[in-house]
């Protein structure tokens, strides 16, 4: 369970990312933050390169941010677009969440003014391939 006052405080980090977002090609700018084991939240922005490919998503800088400080487990998401549907997290990112966290963590998606939807990570990324699977069998 993440109560109210977390999901504010993690959709508030995720606009206040958001503004710092680097996105010259698409104007597309995204923010997410993570709320992690030791109930921090990390926080990170989209990041886009010339070299097209080389872009990055927030919630990779948000990753990035978590496992710097020492996290090691996401246990809830938030992440802010701007469109007329909700800004999900892109499919390489849901597996990149993956790593960290477990089926039922929840994901909230969010744009300037509102909580838009809430999912969790198994609804977005069902029958996952996860760190388990490398474990000798
Ligand atoms: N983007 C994110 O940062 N996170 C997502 O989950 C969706 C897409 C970024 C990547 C690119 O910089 C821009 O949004 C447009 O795709």
């Amino acid at each position: 369970m993440t109560d109210d006052t977390t999901v504010q405080r993690l959709v508030a980090a995720a606009r206040a990312a958001r503004e710092h977002a680097y996105a010259p090609y698409s104007h597309f700018a995204v923010g997410a933050a993570l709320l992690d084991e030791q109930g921090r939240i990390h926080a990170g922005c989209n990041i886009e390169n010339a070299a097209y490919p080389q872009s990055q998503c927030a919630e990779a800088t948000a990753l990035g941010q978590l496992v710097m400080a020492g996290g090691r487990r996401v246990v809830a998401a938030a992440v802010v677009g701007v469109a007329a549907q909700p800004v999900t997290p892109c499919g390489g990112c849901r597996q990149r969440l993956r790593e960290f966290a477990d089926d039922d963590m929840p994901v909230w998606v969010a744009d300037l003014s509102t909580v838009r939807a809430q999912y969790t990570l198994g609804q977005l990324l069902p029958a996952s391939f996860g760190p388990d699977h490398l474990e000798p069998r």
